[in-house]
């Protein structure tokens, strides 16, 4: 039996636990909605999805990603649009890349009938879980675990991928201030820094925790070999505007491929401003910001959206970003949320109905 002839068993939440929800206080990831998407995978063939209430799992302790990490992500958004219609924003581009994550983690592809369409299923099936306030979406996680129950170290045969949802507010309640990393290293070529992998977030704890101590809310993470060329931020892409360019570090196998990267940029391009996606060097964001050139930095993400830096603090330099000059971040971010709720024409195709 195919997967897209086998459908989804749905099985509904006796009584919605709707009005936990108080859409005047609205965080991230605390709160999750009534239903959750589960597949298993075995003898190498998905097995028949099923939207059930979300709830605990019932996994062994030997369960292998538990100890050895084969785990991955992703992050997607759902809005209502100008009708009030749940729509999701290019969740197809989440799935091409949750299957890149799987292949460098050994894990099996997920298929477009489960991921695309499933997510549509659950969207529709918790409409009432997305808030509608500027700002707001409801976040959208589905990841994929190996659950063999096996203790030796080696690639699973087993796995199992969920979606869960949540309603969500902005990720960073104010401009972020960001210390610029030159001890730990985030990523290394032929590592696995291009993916959405477990690890990659586990592995930035303990740095994060050491700049959280001298105030500051995220690192900037730099190359392995030099700690020269600046990569991406703990939970986002990142952009500086030197002059009347727009600069971003390309993406490679060090750097996360970010579907809202990618939607600034097009945006930003679509507009005639110049966009250059090319080795970005700490030393000539600093000189930038000496010559009065650095007029904007800011942050790209899911779950962050576009949030602006502050401040950015690299040795003993402080690079102060006054939020009078943040045009070019404010208007993208403007432009964005306007196509996410409906108000602007769809013009790339982003938004798909749930
Ligand atoms: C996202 O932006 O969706 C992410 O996955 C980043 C973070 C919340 C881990």
């Amino acid at each position: 039996m195919s997967v897209s002839t086998m459908g989804i068993t749905v099985k509904k939440i006796e009584k919605s636990r709707i009005g936990e929800l108080d859409h005047s206080n609205i965080q991230f990831g605390k709160l999750y909605s009534d239903h959750m998407l589960v597949a298993h995978y075995e003898n190498g063939q998905w097995l028949q999805p099923e939207i059930m209430p979300y709830g605990n799992l019932n996994l062994s302790p030997a369960t292998t990603f538990m100890h050895y990490g084969q785990a991955i992500f992703e992050g997607v958004k759902a809005y209502k649009d100008a009708e009030g219609n749940p729509v999701i924003f290019r969740p197809h581009d989440n799935w091409k890349r949750m299957n890149r994550s799987a292949e460098r983690m050994a894990m099996p592809d997920v298929p477009e009938e489960i991921f695309v369409e499933g997510m549509r299923e659950l969207v529709k099936l918790d409409k009432n879980w997305i808030p509608t306030a500027e700002g707001t979406s409801l976040y959208i996680r589905p990841f994929m675990i190996a659950t063999d129950e096996f203790i030796g170290v080696k690639p699973a045969e087993k796995f199992t991928f969920l979606i869960i949802t949540s309603p969500a507010g902005p990720y960073y309640a104010k401009p972020v201030s960001i210390f610029v990393e030159d001890k730990y290293v985030r990523a290394f070529p032929g590592g696995i820094g291009f993916t959405k992998a477990a690890g990659n977030y586990g592995a930035s704890m303990y740095p994060t925790l050491q700049i959280r101590k001298k105030g500051y809310d995220q690192v900037l993470w730099t190359d392995g070999f030099e700690h020269k060329y600046v990569q991406e931020i703990g939970t986002m892409n990142v952009f500086f505007v030197i002059g009347d360019k727009v600069i971003t570090p390309e993406t490679s196998e060090t750097i996360l491929e970010g579907v809202t990267r990618d939607s600034v940029i097009t945006l930003l391009r679509d507009k005639g401003v110049t966009v250059e996606e090319r080795p970005l060097s700490i030393d000539e964001i600093a000189d930038a910001f000496g010559k009065h050139q650095l007029k904007e930095a800011f942050g790209t993400g899911t779950a962050a959206s576009i949030s602006h830096i502050a401040e950015l603090t690299y040795g003993d330099i402080h690079m102060k970003l006054p939020s009078e000059d943040w045009g070019i971040s404010e208007w993208v971010k403007a432009e964005l949320n306007d196509i996410r709720y409906g108000r602007k024409a769809d013009i790339h195709g982003w938004i798909v109905k749930a």
